[in-house]
């Protein structure tokens, strides 16, 4: 079955209402079902699913989709995996989509590659359990006795998963091989190593164990911190593999997406222990970066849950300065964040530990809001050092919405002229447009607005797909300005109606829910609707047409071409003349 047909079997057989219904607490209001929305905290019910279309869109977190992203984001999990995971709840067999079907040989390769990421998921399953055992047995008592000192409890360690690995060299890889795995998979799996002589040996020898898991609460990958005054690195991680790649996860995010959701604050912090002393101190939505500076895959993860989070830094330099470059990450993407910052040599762990939770609460609610805090770390840099930061902020940020008063904020802070900082925002976010708005003329003034006409053309195409080629005849294909509205067209334009859904990404969702939505106007006034878009494009064209007539005009003026220049501005008054008649 072509996949096409898959999802809309799958959607036939699961509705997303009864689907939603597992994890929200749905109610009825009119012709929809609203719920506290589970991507991000909150208590009214801003989440509202409208059955009909099978759609879901939540009015404070702006998540919308169908049923196959409501699976997805609530589960994290990607396209692939959602369309294999519901495939086998509803019954419906998944078949290769043709496409990618060249050979028997990518067949068998493909297969093989899914039954080895099942045995190392079997693998780090049997690793986990392998380590806890160590750690709770007799060979555990060093591990145990440095657990003790550093003050975790035993209950915190459950909570984790938290394991010892022996000080030898074949205790994991006779536990696989005893499984009937082959140990080769093993060094894949980055759970043991081979010797230059071809040995295969344990990875984690002699450390206290971390494990890392995905979204669904799978055990993917490992750190390992040594425990006494060794001469070796303090930590091991496990390297990329099939299952796990650095900087996609988030130590802890499994567990802290479930506290996360129901209200309790998400807190952002750098270290394994961090993250496990929070939790026990009862700040249950801590995560960790693991090892390497917020990715924005990481970021994107967090923001599924939550559109508010607490960073946790060190106040040396170091440690402000990651800060930062976190805070903008997530306030480009447009999450809230709060910044708290450490007394020097101390983190939070140390912290909470010595000083009990009072000091860390008090630094709580002295925290920055993140964007005063980026002011105020510029204020302390060398001034073009702070505007090139700016900018390049200004650029990053992905909402139109928010550059304006993000420039704000910062130019006040910077003493800069605000309206420099968001010029060069609007012609970084602008590049690769078509420029009509450079030349400084009143035509080209009225076409800054382009983005918004942008909206109103693509609001129409997107309620009344069917009516595309009366768009187009009306010019306003030519009209779009925006990458964004340029690509949508693309897609609506090259797609039958019912099937442009799924070719959209989570932004380009977003826009055709909130044109579809309930709450949008019913579906039937397409004349008028019409009628509205088309007086838009005519006073666009018009504009355009003046614009260019005039920039022509000065451009052969003072060249002595006479004729020429009248032949110009004859042109120009008649675009004048017809916009006049048109407009009044
Ligand atoms: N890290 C790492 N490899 C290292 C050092 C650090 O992967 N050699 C990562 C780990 O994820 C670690 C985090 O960076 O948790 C923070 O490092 P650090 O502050 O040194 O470790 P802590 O977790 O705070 O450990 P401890 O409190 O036991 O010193
Ligand atoms: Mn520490």
């Amino acid at each position: 079955m072509a996949q096409r047909r898959v999802i809309q079997e799958i959607k036939a057989r699961i509705s997303l209402v009864e689907m939603a219904r597992r994890y929200v607490d749905l109610k009825r209001n009119g012709a929809r079902w609203v719920a506290p929305c589970p991507f991000h905290q909150e208590t009214k019910p801003s989440f509202s699913i409208n059955e009909e279309e099978g759609f879901f869109y939540c009015f404070g977190c702006q998540a919308s989709g169908d049923l196959f992203d409501f699976y997805g984001r609530i589960n994290g999990l990607d396209f692939r995996e959602t369309l294999e995971a519901l495939a086998e709840e509803a019954g419906v067999a998944l078949e290769e989509d043709p496409r990618s079907i060249s050979s028997h040989r990518d067949d068998t390769a493909r297969r093989r590659a899914v039954s080895e990421k099942h045995q190392m998921l079997r693998m780090h399953e049997i690793a986990a359990a392998h380590f806890v055992g160590n750690l709770m047995g007799e060979a555990g008592r060093e591990c145990r006795d440095y657990m003790a000192r550093r003050g975790i409890t035993e209950d915190v360690a459950k909570d984790f998963g938290l394991g010892w690995s022996l000080r030898e060299w074949q205790s994991l890889a006779d536990a696989i091989r005893r499984a009937g795995l082959p140990p080769e998979l093993g060094i894949k799996a980055s759970l043991l190593s081979k010797s230059e002589r071809g040995r295969v040996f344990d990875r984690f020898r002699g450390r206290f164990m971390f494990p890392i898991h995905n979204l669904n609460g799978n055990v993917i990958a490992f750190g390992g911190r040594i425990i006494a005054d060794e001469d070796e690195a303090k930590y091991i991680n496990s390297s990329d593999t099939p299952l796990y790649k650095k900087g996609e996860h988030l130590f802890g995010l499994a567990r802290a997406r479930r506290a996360i959701t129901t209200g309790v604050p998400a807190m952002l912090t750098e270290g394994y222990m961090d993250v496990v002393t929070l939790h026990q101190f009862g700040y249950g939505g801590a995560v960790g970066v693991l090892g390497t500076a917020l990715t924005p895959d990481q970021v994107r993860r967090l923001s599924g849950f939550t559109s508010r989070v607490e960073l946790l830094f060190d106040g040396d330099r170091a440690g402000r300065k990651a800060a930062l470059r976190s805070a903008a990450m997530l306030l480009a993407r447009g999450l809230s964040c709060k910044v708290i910052l450490f007394p020097e040599g101390e983190d939070i762990d140390s912290l909470l530990r010595t000083r009990g939770k009072e000091l860390f609460e008090k630094l709580r609610k002295q925290a920055q809001e993140g964007l005063a805090f980026c002011v105020r770390t510029l204020q302390d840099m060398a001034p073009r050092d702070a505007i090139e930061w700016a900018r390049a902020f200004l650029k990053q940020v992905e909402q139109p919405e928010l550059v304006s008063p993000y420039a704000s904020a910062l130019a006040l802070g910077l003493g800069l002229a605000e309206a420099e900082l968001r010029e060069q925002a609007a012609s970084g976010r602008r590049q690769g447009n078509r420029d009509v708005s450079q030349a400084s003329t009143g035509a080209a003034v009225k076409l800054r607005t382009g983005e918004m006409l942008d909206r109103e053309i693509m609001t129409f195409a997107v309620r009344y797909p069917h009516a595309m080629a009366k768009l187009r005849d009306a010019g306003a294909q030519l009209c779009l300005r925006a990458a964004w509205s340029r690509a949508l067209w693309d897609k609506l334009e090259n797609n039958p109606p019912d099937e442009v859904f799924h070719l959209l990404d989570p932004r380009e969702k977003n826009f055709w829910v909130r044109c579809r939505a309930h709450d949008a106007p019913p579906l039937s006034n397409e004349e008028g609707e019409f009628a509205a878009v088309h007086a838009i494009l005519t006073r666009l064209q018009l504009a355009e047409q003046q614009h260019s007539v005039a920039a022509a005009l000065q451009q052969g003026a003072g060249r002595g071409d006479f004729e020429t220049d009248l032949e110009y501005l004859r042109a120009l008054q008649e675009t004048l003349e017809n916009s006049h008649g048109k407009q009044h």
